[in-house]
């Protein structure tokens, strides 16, 4: 789903209108290949530093994800249902999906024809689409998932395959290493998960179990819910051996830790202080957005841990409290409220890696300003001064710069504006954009706004210049 379209979608009609002929006249045949084209949904959903990523033309509500996985073989059958709705006439559209056979695509129940090209499959039902007519794409598609390693610097990720299952962490743009679909943070939608896996081992998605798992003939299907918005990158489907606790939070939030057989020592800890901190969290960045918290660590040495919403993974290690911190930091700060486009990705990473300077003094280990002036005496030639966290490059979209730099931004505004004012926004900004879409304009307007201070300045030197702010 996306907010706030509707203006774009009518001023496209509108264009479409006056640049075309009637639009309710049939076209010719023979002109079909112009027609069809001025027709077909964009490959990707308007994101310049990621042209291919994500599609045009439609806006997803929902995703059915049936998903049967064998770790032995490492053989995936799916089914993905998608619900959306089409905000212009559809000839054509596409779904982002990288590898897998597709067998089979259907358009409101009728046959489809599809093509593959790189990472984009085209799907052409057999009669267009409506502008904002709803509709469902139901893809039948198998084989081994491969994870994606290539572009900037991000390593493995997506749906990698481990000895007893899979460690799932798409970010920016690998769920398409395992499901269909519309894969760029700009188009959030609601998740229904059905994931079958031999006997013993455990599914692990995002939100909640909708009933207990099932067991026949040697396989087990858990069913899981996401009911709030949720960006592609976020959805999971964690796969293999693991020991749970349930519980809830001293707030009373639903609170799920699972952990590898290898990481059994840190179940306890994960589940105690993933309900601590999502807490003070609440007391901090106001009400915890989702249905439930947690946490998962598996065996698969990734040696970083991503936000998946609801349940946040660790990937190898016993994540320590300052980690915990910022994944559930993001489930405010990316999760809830979600970028547009990546080159604001500092609006989530500025903002978690603050969370953790903001946990330590909580904690009374360390106060912000100890940690902002010590990273302020680095050197005018440290490479962060360099990189201006605003600007998030596509080939170095999580440098540090982005963190660090983009953490300090934060802490320089609470000195500018003061305590009282700073602690009003980071509320007044989740409350404005629960479950929505944010960019950085809109940050800084609110704090101008509720400070009643110009701080275009401040904002410049530390977002966007290639220097060391003085
Ligand atoms: N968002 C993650 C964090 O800062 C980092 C990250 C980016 C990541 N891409 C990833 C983690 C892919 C795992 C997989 O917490
Ligand atoms: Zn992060």
């Amino acid at each position: 789903m996306r907010v706030n379209r509707r203006g774009v979608a009518m001023l496209a009609t509108l264009i479409s209108v006056l640049a075309c002929s009637p639009a309710d006249e049939p076209t010719p045949p023979a002109a079909g290949q112009s027609a069809a084209d001025r027709r077909a949904g964009a490959p990707g959903i308007g994101d310049p530093d990621f042209p291919r990523d994500g599609n045009g033309g439609y806006d997803v509500s929902h995703y059915d994800l049936v998903v049967d996985y064998t770790p032995a073989t490492k053989r995936l059958d799916g089914v993905a249902t998608i619900s959306a709705s089409a905000t212009q006439e559809l000839s054509s559209f596409n779904l982002d999906l990288t590898g897998l056979d597709v067998r089979e695509v259907a358009v409101n129940d009728a046959p489809a024809t599809f093509t593959r090209k790189g990472e984009e499959l085209t799907v052409r039902p057999a009669r267009a689409i409506a502008d904002e007519a709803p509709f469902t794409v139901k893809v039948t598609y198998t084989g081994q998932p491969k994870p994606a390693s290539d572009n900037a610097n991000l390593g493995t990720y997506g749906f990698i395959p481990t000895p007893d299952g899979a460690f799932v962490a798409s970010e920016p743009n690998g769920s398409k290493t395992w499901f269909p679909g519309n894969d760029h943070p700009a188009d959030k939608a609601t998740f229904d998960f059905t994931i079958t896996v031999p006997a013993g081992v455990t599914a692990l998605a995002n939100g909640e179990m909708t009933g207990q798992p099932t067991t026949s003939g040697g396989k087990t299907t858990y069913r899981w819910r996401e009911r709030h918005p949720m960006a592609t990158y976020l959805a999971t489907a964690t796969l293999g051996k693991f020991d749970l606790r349930q519980g809830s939070t001293a707030a009373g939030i639903p609170n799920l830790a699972a952990a590898d057989p290898r990481f059994k020592s840190s179940l306890d800890s994960l589940h105690t202080l993933s309900g601590q901190i999502t807490d003070y969290w609440a007391t901090v960045f106001g009400p915890y957005p989702f249905s439930s918290t947690g946490g998962v660590v598996d065996d698969y040495s990734a040696g970083y841990a991503l936000e998946n919403q609801t349940k946040p993974l660790y990937g190898g290690f016993q994540p320590d409290e300052t980690i915990i911190a910022h994944e559930l930091a993001h489930q405010w700060f990316g999760n809830s409220l979600t970028i547009r486009r990546w080159k604001d990705l500092w609006l989530n990473e500025g903002f978690a890696t603050y969370a953790e300077w903001l946990w330590a003094e909580h904690k009374g280990t360390k106060t912000a300003e100890a940690t902002f002036k010590e990273l302020q005496s680095r050197p005018a030639t440290d490479p962060m001064w360099k990189y201006p966290p605003g600007r998030a490059r596509p080939d170095d979209l999580f440098n540090q710069s982005v963190y660090t730099r983009g953490g300090m931004t934060l802490h320089a505004l609470r000195r500018a504006i003061g305590d009282p004012a700073f602690f009003t926004l980071l509320k007044t900004w989740t409350a404005e954009h629960r479950y929505g879409h944010v960019t950085t304009g809109q940050f800084v307007a609110l704090a101008e706004r509720l400070s009643g201070k110009n701080l275009d300045a401040l904002f410049d030197a530390w977002l966007l210049q290639p220097r060391k702010p003085s």
